[in-house]
């Protein structure tokens, strides 16, 4: 029994030593790399170190840090040498994969892989004191995010195709936020809207929001590949249309576009942040919220009064109720893709129109026919 015991002890510390100096996560350092290099384009003279990304543990995807972090990483550390003794598959923290299907009436199918709200919360020393604290506090909400975006590059270079992201790539506006969000969208095919907390400087302030979004577009749009607030891209004879709705609206030039879009004749896939209102997606919000909250369009008679400003910020106004009108009667419009809500949902808007609700840590393999 002893020896059972002592072989069982020195094995851990074979095994930790082993992976504290040589256990090298592959996607870890793939992204690591990307980043650090987006960092220092970014970056001035001097800052060089807190460029570096954040390691998250192999073992549960997050990123431990402080005193007692250093000890559930070294726990964690011989957990994952013994998952990768014994081949044990580690999956916590890690993107869960569906696969839905489009009907778009197309000769040639293609697949991409759609995800939102990732919520990336780092912070640095180029940001404030304030947002170090906020980025501590937010990324306990969202311990797996740089790993959901490991996880998705992956299976996108699995698939050999793009990657829809619908929106809070970011979780708020910080300088290593960016960094990370560019080095994603550049080292891989990444066509996104914006969400709500795109334009977020400390998640919840008091500035206006369409304001502070003003004043933030060009910096949050350097992180992007595609203009997050409204873009075309078209595929095999489908359009993606990515609208960014993330204050519960769409904007007068927004509708005009998508008018000119849907007058092209195309099939169309539209990539939302706020999913929009319909019965069943309302019934569920309600299930799982207490409330109904964050969908667009929602009749006024159904709002929650109960907090004037919330009331006020999602209520639907005339250009959006347009909009509503225009995508829920086109029969062109094929399937729409959000998120916004943070959990996983498949709504029939119409009895041919379907909208898929991808939740924070999920990834849908969308095969478009
Ligand atoms: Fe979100």
């Amino acid at each position: 029994m002893k020896k059972t015991i002592a072989l069982f002890l020195s094995l851990c510390l074979l095994l930790s030593g082993l992976s504290l100096g040589a256990v090298v996560e592959p996607r870890a350092a793939a992204l690591s790399s990307s980043v650090q290099t987006a960092g220092k384009a970014g970056a001035e003279k001097g800052e060089k170190a807190v460029c570096d990304k954040p390691a998250y543990c192999p073992y549960c995807s997050e990123i431990h840090t402080g005193f007692w972090g250093f000890f559930v990483k070294v726990l964690h550390r011989i957990a994952y040498g013994f998952c990768k003794l014994f081949r044990i598959e580690v999956t916590r923290g890690r993107m869960k994969f569906s696969e839905i299907t489009i009907d778009a009436g197309i000769e040639t199918p293609f697949q991409f892989l759609h995800m939102s709200d990732t919520h990336l919360a780092l912070c640095d020393k180029r940001d404030d004191e304030k947002k170090q604290e906020l980025s501590k506090k937010r990324l306990s909400g969202f311990p797996h995010a740089l790993r959901m975006l490991d996880d998705a590059g992956e299976k996108a270079a699995e698939l050999n195709s793009f990657i829809v992201h619908t929106g809070d790539l970011i979780d708020f506006v910080s300088e290593k936020n960016l960094d990370t969000a560019r080095a994603f969208t550049s080292k891989n095919d990444v066509f996104a809207c914006a969400g709500n907390h795109e334009y977020s400087l400390y998640v919840w302030d008091d500035i206006d929001e369409t304001t502070r979004r003003e004043s933030l577009k060009d910096k949050v749009q350097s992180a992007f590949t595609n203009d997050i607030r409204f873009s075309v891209r078209l595929e095999h004879g489908v359009e993606l249309i990515a609208i960014d709705n993330g204050y519960h609206r769409i904007e007068q030039w927004q509708l005009d576009r998508l008018k000119e879009e849907v007058a092209k004749g195309y099939p169309i896939i539209l990539c939302l942040h706020a999913p929009l209102y319909t019965p069943d997606i309302y019934d569920y919000t309600v299930e799982v919220f207490g409330k109904p909250m964050w969908m667009m369009s929602v009749p006024d008679a159904l709002m929650d009064k109960s907090d004037e400003g919330d009331y006020l910020a999602q209520k639907e106004d005339a250009v959006t109720h347009e909009a509503y009108e225009l995508i829920t009667h086109c029969d062109a419009v094929k399937a729409i893709l959000a998120g916004h809500m943070h959990y996983d949902y498949v709504s029939q808007v119409t009895p041919t129109l379907k909208q898929y609700v991808v939740n924070t840590e999920s990834g849908n393999i969308v095969s478009v026919r």
